[in-house]
């Protein structure tokens, strides 16, 4: 097995709180591996930090064996790790396609002389726009392809999410809170798409999640966090019932 992605004593603190102590982890390629804890524990600040959202106070992340410590959330994306929001963010007034078309790293909006050379900036646009449906299929979305983003469910907003995020080439994908206040039968749905999204394009992941309920079962490897340290950590069954791992959330 191939170690993808490694975060080494990592520490952050805001203040007076030490939001990570010494966190580790180890993201092996082509899993699922979810990281748990109860709130306030430290799962989206790992994330910010392994993104580069947040400069860690110490320690190190790297990304198959590369150290990418302390770089910018762009950098890091463009080396295929790509993220989703606890909150989604997407353009509501734009349509399903569009929001994964503007999402495309080699959109050609971004570069004014890509956008003067009219024929590669139609050759850019029929690749994304090929790319974007090609995702949207994977994800059962194409469907409401031209609805505007604002009038979908709430877990059809979370799966544009991935989508957007997969814009990117991206072969990692951290994901938080993918489920969360979905119903059971769109969150099972949702875990079904990460797998065919694993098992289609090879893509590893990282996901936080509560919703341990409807995750077990197709998770490989969790990560329990508590008050910014790891308290447990190993396969699905054996997580689930350690005991350190049970007081964290009866004593939260
Ligand atoms: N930018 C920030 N400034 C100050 N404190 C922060 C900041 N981000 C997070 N914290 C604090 O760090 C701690 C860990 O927060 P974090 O958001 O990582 O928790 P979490 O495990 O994702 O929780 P939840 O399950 O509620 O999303 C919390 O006490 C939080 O209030
Ligand atoms: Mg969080």
């Amino acid at each position: 097995m191939t170690d993808v992605l490694k975060a080494e004593n990592i520490s952050k603190s805001f203040g007076m709180l030490n939001a990570l102590d010494e966190v580790s982890l180890t993201v092996q390629e082509k899993t699922l591996t979810i990281l748990i804890g109860p709130n306030g524990s430290g799962k989206t600040t790992l994330i910010n930090v392994i993104m580069g959202y947040h400069k860690p106070d110490s320690g190190t992340v790297s990304y198959r064996g590369k150290d990418i410590t302390g770089w910018k959330p762009h950098k890091i994306y463009r080396l295929g790790l790509a993220r989703t929001f606890q909150i989604p963010s997407l353009f509501w007034k734009l349509t399903v396609l569009e929001n994964l078309q503007v999402a495309g790293k080699d959109n050609p909006g971004e570069s004014f002389l890509k956008s003067i050379l009219q024929r590669s900036w139609a050759k850019a646009e029929e690749e994304t726009t090929r790319k974007a449906f090609g995702l949207l299929e994977i994800l059962g979305l194409e469907k409401v392809w031209d609805s505007q983003a604002s009038k979908l469910s709430g877990g059809q907003m979370k799966l544009v999410e991935i989508g957007r995020a997969l814009m990117s080439d991206a072969t990692v994908l951290l994901l938080d809170e993918p489920v969360s206040g979905v119903n059971p039968t769109l969150a099972h749905e949702i875990f079904g798409k990460l797998i065919s999204l694993r098992d289609k394009l090879g893509v590893t992941f990282l996901i936080v999640e509560h919703r341990l309920d409807i995750a077990l079962a197709y998770i490989d490897y969790v990560e329990a966090l508590a008050y910014g340290k790891v308290i447990a950590r190993g396969l699905p069954d054996s997580v689930m019932s350690d005991p350190k791992l049970i007081e964290a959330y009866l004593g939260g």
